[in-house]
């Protein structure tokens, strides 16, 4: 174990009826709020209107901003920005997923800066000041209700970055079962297969004695793969609902991940995917995740054959570590087959037309991931596999 800090500032509010939270919340940051959301959803399932009243109840002078998209745009980053500057806004409120998140972050950061905030992205500034925002989360996905990180698509360059600063870390986020119900089936099977994801980035380190640390996410992996299929079988359970999406949260909040670090090349991978196609990033992550697994397999094939055995509950006796790990990783692929997620790039129409273009836009910082190591080669090995 590496020396570590923790230090998660975001206030988590889980729990029927917990939107009134808002106007306790809310004052303390001041009284002008850009409500920012994305296409339409909270519309239709009542939590716009829901919002919108506790936010007369204080009094709030509101301006709103709808239709961010999924995977943000930075244009859409820019008229928050505008809107702040102009209306000397005190606290962003992202209600939405992680998209009008992760938007929001980036216009908190935008506002208080001069230049463009497609700076923050590229490396080229450091934030150093942030507007305050809160959240009200409608799908368990990424984590970013409860982290700093954030990933916008700049779609004329067509690049996705990820960038984070703790300034972003929400200052409170409201989790309500019950608003993740309308989530549609494809979005639920992303956003289980995105928090999985998270899980497997961790895992995958070369770190001595991280026991608890490995028992902590061998217990969320199983208890999302006990928990889908019956969410699936019953979209509108309140209780399966509230298990995935405090599965969501934990997977990427930084209590997995104490003294060490995980790898984090499959998801630069994919963002390179969705800059290029605009698929859903859980959708990419459930293609590309096994073939990384397989590709990577041995530089530490004692931990893949953990994974098999603690996870998916592979017997060992009688084979060799190489064999015990390839069935996990066929059983990983096995179960998200069975919840229906994506297993090809050609479930997207995606063939290897672009994949050289992809591979480019993986490699725009250099090598990455920790587990292994990543070339252009290797980045172009892992799509070929995915085809
Ligand atoms: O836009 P609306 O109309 O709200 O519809 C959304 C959207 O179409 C819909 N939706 C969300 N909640 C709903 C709902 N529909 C009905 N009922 C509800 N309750 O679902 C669609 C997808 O929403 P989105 O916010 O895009 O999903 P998600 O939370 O998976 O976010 C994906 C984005 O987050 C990034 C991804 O790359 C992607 O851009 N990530 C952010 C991370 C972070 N900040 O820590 C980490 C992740 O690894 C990820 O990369
Ligand atoms: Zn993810």
């Amino acid at each position: 174990m590496q020396p570590f800090q923790f230090h998660n500032p975001t206030r988590l509010i889980f729990g029927e009826g917990q939107i009134q939270m808002l106007t306790q919340e809310i004052p303390k940051y001041g009284s002008r709020v850009l409500l920012l959301y994305g296409g339409g959803s909270i519309k239709r399932n009542g939590l716009y209107e829901q919002v919108l009243l506790q936010l007369e109840a204080i009094s709030a002078y509101v301006v709103e901003l709808g239709g961010v998209e999924p995977n943000p745009r930075l244009s859409t980053v820019h008229k928050g920005v505008e809107i702040c500057k102009k209306e000397q806004i005190d606290l962003i409120l992202a209600v939405g997923g992680g998209s009008v998140i992760d938007c929001a972050k980036a216009i908190a950061v935008g506002a208080k800066y001069d230049g463009d905030a497609w700076d923050f992205m590229t490396h080229q500034a450091v934030p150093q000041d942030a507007l305050p925002l809160g959240t009200v989360l409608t799908i368990a996905a990424t984590g970013s209700e409860m982290n700093g990180g954030s990933v916008i698509t700049n779609w004329e360059t067509q690049e996705k970055l990820g960038w984070g600063t703790p300034l972003v870390n929400p200052k409170f986020s409201i989790l309500d079962p019950n608003y993740t119900k309308s989530l549609p089936r494809d979005q639920t099977i992303y956003g289980m297969v995105d928090m999985m994801s998270h899980v497997f980035e961790h895992y995958f380190h070369h770190e001595p004695n991280t026991l608890l640390q490995d028992g902590f996410c061998e217990a969320l992996l199983r208890t999302v793969m006990e928990t889908a299929p019956k969410l699936l079988e019953d979209l509108q359970s309140y209780e399966h609902r509230s298990t995935i999406l405090y599965c969501g949260t934990m997977a990427l909040n930084g209590v997995l991940n104490m003294g060490y670090n995980g790898d984090w090349a499959t998801h630069n991978i994919e963002h390179a995917v969705s800059a290029v196609y605009d698929i859903p990033h859980g959708g990419g992550l459930a293609i590309l995740f096994p073939n990384w697994m397989k590709h990577v397999l041995d530089e530490n094939v004692g931990r893949v054959k953990q994974m098999a055995v603690n996870v998916f509950g592979i017997d060992p006796s009688g084979k060799s570590d190489r064999d015990v790990a390839l069935e996990g990783i066929e059983a990983l692929r096995s179960f998200w087959n069975s919840i229906d997620a994506p297993s090809r790039l050609a479930d997207y129409n995606i063939d290897d037309s672009k994949l050289e273009a992809m591979a480019d836009k993986a490699m725009r910082f250099g090598p990455f991931g920790n587990f292994k190591k990543l070339n252009h080669e290797d980045v172009l090995a892992i799509y070929r596999a995915s085809l």
